[in-house]
């Protein structure tokens, strides 16, 4: 359900259809201080984003099933970046930055399966699966060339339920220690025997990445702005936030059939999948969200991974992929089709709302309003935001050029 929203609540009892528990929380219980629109829309600060937000955190790269022999690789670009994570000889996964060390070439594209080394596709260089320089052509020609010293870039992984992640700089926090005990969801619905079950589906929106995850944290927008998913879904009780930023929301699909074909059928036929997952999940989607990029959909029939990659300060890819049971029954294939959907105009639906916020966020003299109790987690996401990059907490654009600075001033006072 590609941002949808999401709501954050403590974590409390699931809740009957009349309550409507979402639309009727008291407002005034977080801090309502959005970051300013000049934030959304300007180049140096996005540049202390990225470093923050994307080279230091955790990125998704895909599942440990698409590289299951030795020599296959998959890819993932990162806004600049890229990142390559191969299965080596000995079966261990590695992961280095997608660059040559001769003149800096990117190496290797999408997914694949690479023929005992990694070849540069420019003069020829070549690098064993463990990251090694192994041959460079006419070497004679090369003076004093220490060879050891230009193995390729190693970058961390981490293998969480068979889903893997990398991290470009920075230390911190493992992946499995930022969902902490919520690695119990995965484990119930097998995640780490999942497939692909679909390609990788890529789209670019006009908006800055935090005007899409403003979107995927909050759920206020969803009667009006996804009338469908209202008439399948009603938001549960269910629901933590953690420290690290992790996040999670439980759904429930309404008992009241849809008046549409495509949602009636996919009521109808959602308990198909209902014995390969315990009672407490069946009927539901459950929803993750790691700070600033990447929501996880957990559906009963596979499971959505939908991550947000910056292009730009105004520019945001939207990389979604798709994994499920190896062995799908029919009804399970099927349900999976009418999931597509359902969800494909969802995602456009929120493409279409998030370009007109961004275009709305350049307007002369506009200035947030008050958020929602249902938007709180606007609120900490924001704050995360101004404990990572502080100058975004000014509330007018520094100069031309002082971004940065002020920045590091910041970071530097006495906190
Ligand atoms: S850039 Fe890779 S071999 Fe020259
Ligand atoms: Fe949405």
């Amino acid at each position: 359900m590609s941002g949808s929203g999401k709501m954050k609540r403590e974590k409390g009892p699931d809740v009957d259809d009349s309550t409507q528990a979402a639309s009727t929380a008291k407002s005034g219980d977080h801090k309502v201080n959005p970051l300013s629109p000049w934030t959304y829309r300007n180049v140096e600060l996005f540049e202390l984003e990225y470093e923050a937000f994307f080279l230091r955190r955790w990125q998704f790269v895909g599942h440990v099933n698409e590289v299951a022999q030795t020599g296959d690789y998959m890819t993932v670009d990162l806004g600049r970046d890229s990142v390559i994570v191969v299965r080596g000889k000995s079966g261990q996964l590695k992961a280095f930055l997608n660059v040559c060390r001769h003149r800096g070439s990117r190496l290797l594209d999408g997914r694949g399966t690479c023929n005992r080394v990694i070849r540069c596709p420019y003069h020829g260089w070549t690098y064993t699966l463990d990251g090694e320089l192994f041959r460079v052509p006419k070497k004679e020609n090369f003076a004093d060339f220490d060879q050891s010293g230009h193995g390729l870039h190693e970058i961390e992984l981490e293998v969480f339920h068979g889903l893997v992640f990398v991290r470009i700089k920075g230390d911190g926090p493992t992946i499995t220690e930022d969902f902490a005990h919520t690695g119990d969801y995965f484990t119930a619905y097998g995640v780490a025997d999942y497939v692909p079950c679909l390609q990788v589906s890529t789209q670019v929106w006009n908006a800055n990445w935090k005007v899409a995850w403003d979107n995927y944290l909050e759920n206020y927008h969803i009667p009006v702005g996804h009338p469908g998913l209202n008439r399948l879904l009603r938001e549960t009780d269910e629901a933590e936030e953690l420290p690290s930023g992790v996040s999670y929301g439980v759904f429930r699909l309404r008992d009241k059939p849809s008046s549409i074909d495509v949602e009636q059928k996919y009521q109808q036929q959602f308990h198909c999948a209902n014995a390969r997952i315990p009672e407490r999940i069946r009927h539901k989607w459950v929803q993750f969200g790691v700070t600033g990029n990447l929501g996880i959909d957990l559906y009963p029939e596979m499971l959505d991974m939908f991550q947000l990659v910056p292009l730009g300060p105004e520019k945001t890819l939207i990389r979604t992929c798709y994994y499920g049971h190896k062995h799908p029954t029919h009804e399970e294939t099927h349900l999976r089709e009418l999931n597509f959907r359902i969800n494909d105009p969802v995602n456009e639906e929120d493409r279409v709302l998030c370009e007109r916020v961004h275009t709305g966020l350049g307007t002369t003299g506009y200035s947030p309003g008050p958020l929602s109790s249902e938007e709180s987690s606007i609120c900490l996401f924001h704050d995360k935001v101004r404990e990572l990059v502080p100058v975004s907490a000014l509330r007018d654009q520094p100069l031309h050029g002082q971004v940065a600075a002020e920045n590091t001033r910041l970071l530097n006072l006495p906190r």
